[in-house]
């Protein structure tokens, strides 16, 4: 049967690559942003190229909760989710300083990395398929070693994903995380990067190279598939070995 799946933040970057290859791998894929001609562009790319209407989309803000109660009755129409993939996010701007600085800088991070997650993840729980349903939350490297409102709120992913793990493991659903490195090939990098900061980051990476969203999404891959039933409560880190986990 096909597996139905979304994946948030689907228009760019891993999420993309993430969509393409479970799309190439059978499944059908929602995938979900706030900018509907972005989801547009990149559902008709990935359609076209598998020559299967495999990738629909689905537009709304998911740290807004009457708009992810919207999202969660339209992706669940057409009956149960099997995977569940939590990607979107980033690293908000701020411009203030101070007190007020802080406040905006923790409160944006947390709103776009953990808020977004937590509530489709909670809108959806009533209809992911048991046994066998998949949530992978998609954190950062910040998260083990990183500082500030960005590297808090990834870190505060991990706390979430892994209570939820112990949570919904009786019920033969399994949440995972993948931490990503340095991947410069999405819209998160974008205007950030000088050719001097690439260099200085690819320089602290001992596979001596950037990863690419695909190298990401073949970890979600695995994490979401049938065979990895019995994977729970992990954090995937892909890094290219900028940071070693441990035993
Ligand atoms: N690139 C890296 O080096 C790197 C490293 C570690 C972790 N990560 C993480 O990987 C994930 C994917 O990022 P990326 O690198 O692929 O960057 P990206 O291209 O900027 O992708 C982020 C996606 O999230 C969506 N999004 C953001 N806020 C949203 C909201 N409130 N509601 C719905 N969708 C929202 C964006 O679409 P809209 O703007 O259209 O909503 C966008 O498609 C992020 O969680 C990021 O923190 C990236």
């Amino acid at each position: 049967m096909t597996r139905r799946a979304i994946v948030t933040g689907g228009g760019t970057g891993i999420g993309k690559a993430a969509a393409r290859r479970l799309a190439a791998d059978g499944c059908a894929v929602a995938i979900v942003g706030r900018r509907r001609h972005v989801l547009e562009a990149a559902a008709k790319e990935i359609n076209t190229e598998l020559g299967a209407d495999r990738v629909s989309i689905a537009s709304g803000d998911l740290a807004e909760p009457e708009q992810v109660r919207a999202l969660a009755a339209q992706l669940t129409a057409h009956g149960d989710i099997d995977i569940l993939v939590n990607n979107a996010g980033g690293r908000p701007s701020t411009g203030a300083e101070g007190l007020e600085g802080a406040a905006t800088a923790f409160l944006g991070n947390f709103r776009m990395n953990v808020i977004t997650a937590v509530l489709l993840t909670e809108a959806l729980l009533p209809h992911l398929t048991r046994p066998g349903g998949r949530i992978v939350s998609v954190s950062s490297i910040a998260a083990l070693r990183g500082i500030g409102a960005y590297a808090a709120s990834k870190a505060a992913l991990h706390g979430w994903a892994l209570g939820l793990a112990y949570q919904l493991a009786p019920q033969g659903i399994t949440v995972n995380v993948v931490a990503p490195g340095y991947v410069p090939d999405t819209e998160f990098w974008a205007g950030r990067l000088t050719p001097r900061s690439h260099h200085d980051r690819v320089a602290q990476i001992p596979l001596g190279r950037a990863g690419t969203p695909e190298e990401i999404a073949a970890g979600i891959a695995y994490l979401t598939a049938p065979d990895a039933a019995w994977t729970t409560g992990q954090i995937l880190q892909i890094n290219g070995g900028t940071l070693f986990g441990r035993g």
